[in-house]
């Protein structure tokens, strides 16, 4: 039996989580927590709001699915990662900002460090295989896929919500459609798979069906394919490394489609790269000031283009000093989120 402490229940990988260890007789609800949303009778220990880290103590879980959205996830990825206890990661946002200090604690806790990100999933299956030589992201190109930036203009965000192949919460599905999703996953997988930036590729993939791709030096692929559904790699990254059944359908190979990502249009899929390559705290700040423009524009107080923007200016003013430590990058973040100039 292995106990789960499911951090962002109340969320959209949440509920698709429990699903999935109700589904399981081999998986066991243990704690659960919520940003604001109160949770009654889930497990033995809920809570919400507040420091993690007294539940995850009480609970001894044996996998940590984090999946609070931002970097609020911060504190449950480095007690997951310092304590060794096997971390399900859906939250792609503490690691994106926290890079070396989470790698570091993941090397001292030595436990099981397992993505939940669809295409990391995807990755980390494929890399089983081989040391990777290079990388390969599919992005379905999200609902504003082929517009121009005058055409993007006046979107609301009631457009942008509407993900034409995944079912996501709100703050990802904008992500997913100003392509800075794409901008957290190459950080991401620069992490994870201790991998050069110039070696991570990405491609427009509307139908969603490849998740990734890993390229070897002997001049092999290996891609991982299926429906996007994501109790696919829920129920991987619980079980691992086993593979349990799940409801989703086998495959119906249909025709599949690749374009080149407009960088030009979607500013902020180059802005994560160069934040990526440039280290530091720049992940950081490059996470906390899509976090504060991408909540002014669900709030409809800046336009969609203006999220770049306001992340762009805030990537030129900070000085991107790595952190040495948790506090300093509290504070990167913070200075961030405060450097962004919307209403
Ligand atoms: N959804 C997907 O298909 C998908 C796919 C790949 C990766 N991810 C990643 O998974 C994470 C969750 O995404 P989601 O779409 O499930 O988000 P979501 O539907 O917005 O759910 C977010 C969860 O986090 C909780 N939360 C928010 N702020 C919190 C805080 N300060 N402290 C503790 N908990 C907090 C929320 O609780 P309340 O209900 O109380 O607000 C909710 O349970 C994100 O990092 C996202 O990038 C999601």
């Amino acid at each position: 039996m292995k106990r789960i402490a499911l951090l962002g229940a109340t969320g959209s990988i949440g509920r698709q989580a429990i699903e999935v260890i109700e589904a399981n007789p081999g998986l066991e609800l243990v704690a659960a927590s919520s940003g604001s949303t109160p949770i009654d009778g889930l497990a033995a220990l809920t809570q919400t709001g507040g420091d993690p880290t007294e539940l995850l103590e009480r609970a001894q879980p044996d996998v940590v699915l984090n999946a609070v959205v931002g970097f609020a996830g911060l504190v449950p990825t480095m007690w997951a990662l310092e304590h060794g206890v096997t971390l399900a990661l859906a939250n792609k946002e503490s690691l994106v900002a926290a890079g070396e200090l989470a790698i570091a604690a993941h090397k001292r806790g030595q436990g099981e460090l397992i993505p939940v990100d669809s295409e990391h999933s995807a990755l980390f299956q494929c890399a089983q295989l081989g040391e990777p030589e290079s990388l390969v992201l599919t992005a379905s190109g999200g609902p504003f896929r082929g517009r121009t930036r005058d055409e993007l203009q006046n979107v609301t965000p009631d457009e942008a919500l509407a993900h034409p192949t995944w079912s996501m919460g709100p703050k990802i599905t904008v992500d997913s459609a100003t392509l800075a999703n794409k901008g957290l996953e190459i950080i991401e997988a620069h992490f994870l798979f201790d991998i050069g930036y110039d070696c991570i590729d990405v491609v427009i993939h509307p139908t969603s069906i490849v998740h990734g791709l890993v390229r070897f030096r002997d001049g092999a692929s290996i891609a991982h394919l299926g429906y996007p559904d994501m109790r696919v790699p829920i129920s991987y990254a619980l079980t691992y490394p086993d593979r349990a059944a799940t409801p989703v359908p086998p495959l119906d190979l249909r025709t599949l489609e690749f374009h080149e990502p407009d960088t030009e249009t979607f500013r902020m899929l180059a802005l994560a790269r160069e934040a990526g390559e440039k280290g530091g705290t720049y992940p950081c700040a490059y996470n906390a000031a899509n976090e504060v423009a991408v909540q002014a524009f669900l709030d409809g107080r800046i336009g969609f283009l203006e999220i770049a923007t306001a992340v762009e200016d805030v990537l030129a003013r900070v000085d991107g000093a790595p952190a040495r430590n948790l506090d300093e990058l509290v504070e990167a973040d913070r200075h961030a989120r405060e450097l962004v100039a919307v209403a």
